[in-house]
């Protein structure tokens, strides 16, 4: 009988997975981040399929309620493959978006849907942690994310950097 031992990031694991209290934030975040790497090709037909189709629902939902007034710029963190940074450019046709997902697999997916759907002029993406945003203060009209925010460790930090970017009187829409 085969024994299989696993390590994430130096932390060997043997018949017991530790716990998520034992876990660095770095490690959490290193989990995530490979776990999305690994279910990119998968990800949009699983969505769809576990959500029995409502994941587009719930998107156009959030989409339908955001309002630009100054600088019609989105932010739309965790964008995954980028059905909501897709929606909401085609929505709003003023706007430009700002689609950003640490997971480099992810962000291939989405630039995948994008290009062919001329929309790559008005959509960036852009690889990063949303919990060091590489934005200045108060850049954006509005920031979504949608299934997204449940996955990141320090939901405080993730906050304080949405507030920062987003300009005064800007919202915050979240889907979780
Ligand atoms: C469940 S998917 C959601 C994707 C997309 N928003 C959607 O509606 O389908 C979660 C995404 O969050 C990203 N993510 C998780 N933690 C993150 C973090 N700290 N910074 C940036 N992206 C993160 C993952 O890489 C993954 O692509």
């Amino acid at each position: 009988m085969h024994k299989f031992y696993f390590g994430i990031n130096g932390l060997p694991l043997s018949n017991a997975y530790p716990s998520i209290k034992d876990l660095s934030e770095e490690q959490r975040v290193q989990i995530v981040q490979r776990i999305f790497s690994s279910v990119t090709d998968r990800y949009d037909f699983l969505n769809h399929f576990l959500s029995a189709g409502r994941d587009k629902a719930w998107r156009r939902f959030l989409i339908q309620r955001i309002n630009f007034f100054s600088t019609h710029r989105l932010l739309d963190l965790a964008t995954g493959t980028g059905d909501v940074a897709i929606d909401a450019a085609r929505h709003y046709p003023q706007i430009r978006v700002f689609g950003l997902d640490f997971a480099k697999a992810m962000l291939n997916a989405a630039a995948a849907k994008i290009d062919p759907s001329g929309l790559s002029g008005r959509i960036s993406l852009i690889q990063a942690d949303a919990m060091n945003l590489p934005f200045p203060d108060e850049s954006f009209d509005a920031l979504t994310v949608a299934f997204g925010i449940r996955n990141m460790p320090d939901r405080r930090r993730v906050l304080e950097e949405m507030v920062r970017v987003l300009l005064p009187g800007g919202k915050f829409f979240c889907w979780n």
